[in-house]
């Protein structure tokens, strides 16, 4: 652009000095942009100071080597290589420290790296291509408003240079290229690049033979399938110049896999190429491309991918077909379960299996054997006793594919046969091992099964095998069986596998009887899996919301325990751990409250309180029943009760056995006491004893002579028989004075008496008792109550 700064400067600086006035300090030139790694001279005015000056780059001190003062007023500085993409330069006295001016250093690059190609727009075309691009590196401020121009020049014309594109970023495409290109022929291309401040075009020139540069259109590609090869056939464009082509090929599917790739070259005259592919899997997609390319030039874009299926290869079918002997039954009859490999269901075909099994004696004949169609990879056929050959037919569409055998061994007959078969688990797989036979083998077969219908099997060289593709935690019946020939020895079973022992089974909690200290918690285990765990033992843990949570363990013999100390009234929950070696299971948590009291307690005192409610009832009943009995008898009349010593509590019970109202003669004993008779005072009646002659009740007299009863001491010594007339004209109102004259503490209803009519043994005894008339009266029931004799009192 500037071949010579220096120049540019020189120029510059009188045309600003001269409007300036003499003492004006400045740096010229401003704001100045170089090509990245030229050199350039800054210069400082320096009227305005006496004395030296120092440079500043990005505020980092300058060599003073490079500073060149010519005069008083001027100072050159010289910078060469300049590398940064943008520096502040600033002049500094060197005396005050003081800026006397500044400027910024910008750098740009040419555009480099330049590439072009010609090529075709639409993936299928001949002749000339219709596109020409070009892309270059070219590192700017994106700030800047750039436009580049791709100027192109036939070598031997490159004065000519003509402008074919214009772009403001750094790649360009020329559409219908000039006819007057002339492909063979060397080309220059020049990328120029211009911005407000600078402009640049693109060195050293970029120089290239069109056909090195021409990008074909890809080829067409043709794959046709065969039952063992497929056919590839790659037709390109271009025809009129040499190329070579490759083909690639892999098998469709996501994960990574192997890729195959045929480089085949092509004269000018072939229009394209065939090629034959063996080594591809049956039935297997597989995906191809191809593309091609003039000598030196750059690869065409890759052909469409073509995927295709390819054809079941009879080469491939590995039926691997086995079988399994039954026990034999009654009869000598043995099932045998005959297992082969399927052909993939990706492989396009009708395929039918059948099974015949033959004798394997030639001369054994006679037995009618029928094929049996059997499934896809399965079939249960029966033999005799005797030596058989199991024989696997398959057909695609009724045409024979593919044939094989198994040999079925005579009961007893004398084969070699594995001992001592070990076993063991190792991360979900089954280790085997075992001991070869005696006889020489040539490999053994291992067939292994969890339920009896669904087999695998696999063959092995050495006396041992790992099995792989197990289900989890399932038992596995494990057969090996030596091979040798075309024929095979006995079956070994081996012992019962689990696959892998799991957790123990389901642990229920089925009971919870909490009282209020303590509840018992029974559980079950139920495992559904042949391979659960054996239990060791159970942890039961339990607790309140809030508290701690307890456990307690018990050995594997139990299935309940009793939780003791818990709080009553409190929401317990619990659950149960199953431990196995192999894991633990947990049950699912129950919830339960414990009771206020011990129910136990509540029964006592419900029984308690029922024996109370008994009795009282039973009481009552007594009661009323004497009541009743009362009831029946006559109330004396009080009117005619005669009045009497109360003979004194003691007294009376010391009578008592011998008087015959017992009940009544002791009054506090019973409710059933309230109610007093007349006889219970007669007895001791003087008057009436005195008025007979034969005195029959003299002794009870005599008991009745007791101080305390007596009123008087001198009435003891009274007769009698004034007592008598005391008593015998008793009012209510007279023995009502009496009884409160006496001021015993007895029951107010001992005032109460009956008026009964003088008892017939009296009567009897005493003819002439004057109340002789009364016996005439009818039975009258009378009651007195205390009211009654107060309300007589107050007359
Ligand atoms: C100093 O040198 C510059 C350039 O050589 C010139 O233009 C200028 O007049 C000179 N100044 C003096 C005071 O000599
Ligand atoms: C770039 O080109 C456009 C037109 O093509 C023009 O208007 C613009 O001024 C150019 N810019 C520069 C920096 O040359
Ligand atoms: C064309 O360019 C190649 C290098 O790309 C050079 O070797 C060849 O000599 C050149 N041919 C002509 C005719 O200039
Ligand atoms: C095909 O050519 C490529 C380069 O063009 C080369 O890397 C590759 O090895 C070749 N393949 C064969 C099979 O020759
Ligand atoms: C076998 O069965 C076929 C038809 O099922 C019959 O024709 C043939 O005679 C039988 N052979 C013997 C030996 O039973
Ligand atoms: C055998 O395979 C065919 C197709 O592959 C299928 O239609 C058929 O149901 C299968 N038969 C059995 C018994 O699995
Ligand atoms: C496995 O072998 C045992 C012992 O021979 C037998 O009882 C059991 O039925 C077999 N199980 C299966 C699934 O074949
Ligand atoms: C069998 O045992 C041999 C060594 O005795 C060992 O090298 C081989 O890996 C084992 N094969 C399997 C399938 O375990
Ligand atoms: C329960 O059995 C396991 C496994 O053997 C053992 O680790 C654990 O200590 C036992 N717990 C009790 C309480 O015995
Ligand atoms: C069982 O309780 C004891 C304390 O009683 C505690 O140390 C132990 O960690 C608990 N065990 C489990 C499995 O929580």
């Amino acid at each position: 652009m500037y071949p010579f700064p220096g120049l540019f400067i020189l120029f510059v600086i009188p045309s600003i000095c001269k409007g300036q006035h003499e003492t004006t300090c400045n740096v010229v030139p401003k704001d100045q942009y170089i090509e990245v790694g030229s050199d350039t001279e800054i210069v400082c005015q320096t009227s305005c100071v006496h004395g030296k000056i120092f440079w500043t780059l990005n505020n980092r001190r300058i060599d003073e080597s490079l500073s060149n003062t010519i005069n008083s007023s001027h100072t050159v500085l010289t910078l060469r290589n300049f590398t940064h993409h943008s520096a502040t330069l600033q002049c500094h006295s060197a005396a005050t420290k003081q800026v006397l001016g500044g400027t910024t250093i910008k750098t740009y690059s040419k555009p480099s790296n330049i590439s072009c190609i010609f090529h075709y727009d639409n993936l299928k075309m001949n002749g000339i291509p219709p596109l020409f691009t070009c892309n270059w590196d070219h590192q700017i401020d994106s700030s800047l408003d750039i436009n580049y121009t791709v100027l192109y020049a036939s070598v031997g014309d490159s004065q000519t240079q003509s402008e074919i594109c214009n772009s403001k970023v750094t790649t360009c495409t020329v559409k219908n290229t000039s006819p007057a290109i002339l492909f063979g022929d060397n080309a220059t291309v020049t990328v120029r690049a211009k911005t407000a401040a600078w402009e640049v075009n693109s060195k050293p020139e970029y120089e290239f033979n069109t056909n090195h540069i021409l990008k074909m259109s890809p080829p067409v590609l043709t794959v046709t399938t065969f039952s063992d090869h497929l056919w590839v056939q790659c037709n390109r464009f271009l025809s009129s110049e040499n190329c070579h082509c490759q083909v690639k090929y892999s098998k469709a599917v996501k994960e990574s896999t192997p890729e195959w790739v045929l480089n085949k070259t092509l004269e000018s005259y072939q229009k394209g190429f065939n090629v034959t592919i063996e080594k591809v899997e049956s039935c297997t997609n597989y995906k191809f491309a191809a593309r091609c390319a003039l000598v030196q030039a750059p690869w065409s874009e890759w052909s469409h991918e073509k995927t295709v299926l390819t054809k079941l290869n009879k080469r491939h079918v590995k039926l691997r077909l086995w079988r399994q002997v039954a026990e034999p039954e009654k009869n000598g009859v043995r099932k045998v379960h005959a297992m082969w490999t399927e052909i993939p269901s990706a492989c396009q075909g009708t395929f039918t299996y059948t099974i015949k099994q033959t004798p394997y004696k030639e001369h054994v004949t006679g037995v009618n054997y029928t094929d049996s169609l059997c499934g896809n990879s399965t079939c249960d056929v029966d033999v005799n006793q005797d030596a058989h050959r199991i024989n696997l037919t398959v057909f695609d569409n009724e045409a024979l594919l593919v044939e094989d055998s198994v040999y079925v061994p005579a009961i007893g007959e004398s084969l070699p046969q594995v001992t001592d078969i070990q076993t063991s688990t190792l991360k979900g797989r089954i280790l085997v091992s075992w001991k070869a036979p005696v006889q020489p083998v040539s490999g053994y077969m291992i067939d292994y099964t969890h339920n009896g219908n669904q087999y695998q099997w696999k063959e092995s060289k050495y006396t041992n095998a790992t099995l792989v593709d197990l289900l989890d935690m399932k038992p596995y019946n494990i057969t090996v069986t030596p091979l040798f020939d075309d024929k095979t020895g006995h079956g070994t079973q081996a012992l019962q596998i689990c696959s892998r022992v799991g957790d123990p089974g389901n642990v229920t909690i089925i009971d919870v009887q909490a009282i209020d200290q303590s509840a018992r918690v029974t559980w079950t285990v139920k495992s559904q899996e042949a391979c659960s765990g054996v239990v060791v033992n159970y942890t039961v843990f339990y607790g309140t919301q809030k508290g701690p949570q307890l456990n307690v363990s018990v050995d594997s013999t139990k299935q309940d325990i009793l939780l003791k100390d818990l709080n009553p009234d409190t929401q317990y929950s619990v659950y149960v751990n199953a431990t196995a070696l192999t894991g633990t299971t947990k049950s699912s948590e129950r919830f339960f409250e414990t009771k206020t009291f011990d129910p136990r307690l509540m029964t006592a005192l419900i029984v308690c309180g029922c024996i109370t409610i008994f009795l009282v009832l039973s009481v009552g009943l007594c009661c009323a029943i004497q009541w009743k009995k009362f009831k029946e008898k006559p109330v004396p009349n009080p009117g005619l009760s005669t009045l009497a010593l109360w003979p004194s509590t003691s007294h009376q019970k010391v009578n008592s056995r011998t008087q015959p109202f017992q009940p009544f003669s002791n009054p506090s004993e019973s409710l059933c006491d309230m109610v007093y008779t007349e006889e219970a005072q007669r007895t001791p009646t003087p008057p009436l004893a005195t008025g007979c002659n034969g005195n029959p009740a003299s002794e009870q007299t005599e008991e009745y002579i007791d101080p305390a009863i007596v009123p008087a001491p001198d009435s003891q010594n009274e007769d009698p028989a004034e007592l008598v007339e005391t008593h015998h004209p008793s009012s209510p109102g007279e023995s009502t004075a009496l009884l409160s004259s006496t001021n015993t503490p007895l029951s107010p209803y001992r005032s109460q008496s009956s008026v009964e009519s003088p008892a017939p043994r009296t009567s009897k005894q005493c003819k002439r008792v004057p109340v002789k008339q009364q016996e005439k009266t009818p039975p009258v029931t009378v009651y007195v109550t205390l009211d009654m004799f107060e309300q007589g009192q107050g007359r």
